[in-house]
């Protein structure tokens, strides 16, 4: 009897044991669209700094397609051991279930929280020779000539796909929408003059804004960004009812254990206490505001909200797309 509980007891320490150690080795940390994107550079500014604190390298692996969607179910289906997480988003995690009809995966049950990494103000941008001086006449123009304008995303169910549907539906625009492997790619595009328009995440978007290699229109907050003073609000232009900020957070697969989400959580909190993280991230324009969102239970109230959130507004915007086949 005493021996089989021995050998019961040696099993059951066992596995934490190895817990106690994570991580014994480099972690995949999974960014659902093309390198040097605003997910991508938000993933690779705070892996920066949780690496040091976990003592193993963040390894980022872009895995892009179907607007983060394919990323997403990479990590969903992963071995939830702590050494496969992702930086999901609004997106992913927020406006996929409206947008992908038999979404093969769900951002609430899939995934374990670990926290928001930053908050994202959306801004409307164009090419530098848009035939627009301020928000007004871009949408006046927009309007007039929707059918002759291509408009830029990462994807159905981005970021940049759904806050654009929004904008889009505001003003009654049908530009033909080209798809990109992410918004770092599609901004090559903007810059080059290839293509007229897109919503974006902030965090891609002030180096180019700076250069003035860009025209951007409005943000969609409130307040106009500390690091973008010159940019009016989507009010002060005239169009306050697109009023939106999106928001990029970590994420592991359902099942991952305590010990493990532990030492995320704590690793994330640590990079976002961080003087040089924090303001490569605000030089940026991230928003690192919302401090309940960065713990596991703030995120999770985040995701249900969000779902529930773009449910109701793209049941009006965007049709339902049939989920891509899985990888
Ligand atoms: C998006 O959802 O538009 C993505 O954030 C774009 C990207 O990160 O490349």
């Amino acid at each position: 009897m005493r021996s089989s509980l021995v050998l019961l007891a040696s099993v059951l320490v066992l596995p934490l044991e190895g817990m106690a150690a994570y991580p014994e080795r480099p972690i995949t940390f999974i960014v659902p669209f093309a390198a040097g994107g605003p997910t991508d550079v938000v993933a690779r500014i705070v892996a920066e700094n949780m690496s040091k604190t976990l003592g193993q390298q963040l390894v980022v692996e872009n895995v892009a397609g179907a607007g983060g969607t394919t990323g997403a179910l990479r990590c969903a289906q992963a071995t939830p051991d702590g050494y496969t997480i992702m930086m999901g988003h609004m997106g992913t995690h927020g406006a996929a279930p409206a947008v992908y009809a038999d979404l093969k995966y769900d951002p609430v049950k899939d995934f374990v929280p670990i926290g928001m990494a930053a908050g994202t103000p959306i801004l409307i941008v164009a090419k530098k020779s848009f035939p627009a001086k301020d928000l007004k006449e871009f949408v006046s123009y927009v309007k007039a000539n929707s059918e002759k304008l291509n408009e830029a995303h990462a994807g159905v169910g981005s970021v940049s796909f759904t806050t654009c549907a929004f904008f889009n539906s505001l003003i009654g625009a049908k530009p033909t929408r080209v798809v990109y492997r992410g918004t770092g790619p599609a901004l090559n595009d903007i810059v080059a003059g290839q293509v007229d328009y897109m919503c974006d995440q902030i965090v891609n978007l002030v180096p180019q804004i700076q250069a003035n290699s860009i025209k951007a229109y409005a943000v969609a907050t409130a307040q106009r960004s500390p690091v973008l003073p010159d940019v009016p609000t989507t009010k002060e232009g005239g169009l306050a009812e697109f009023q939106v900020s999106a928001w990029n957070a970590i994420f592991a697969p359902k099942g991952t254990p305590p010990e493990v989400t532990k030492k995320l959580s704590a690793a994330l909190q640590k990079a976002l206490a961080d003087a040089g993280t924090r303001k490569r991230l605000l030089d940026l324009g991230a928003d690192l505001t919302d401090k309940e969102a960065q713990t596991p239970e703030g995120l999770a109230k985040l995701v249900q909200s969000e779902v529930a959130r773009w449910n109701k507004v793209l049941k009006t915007v965007a049709m339902k797309e049939p989920a891509p086949p899985p990888k």
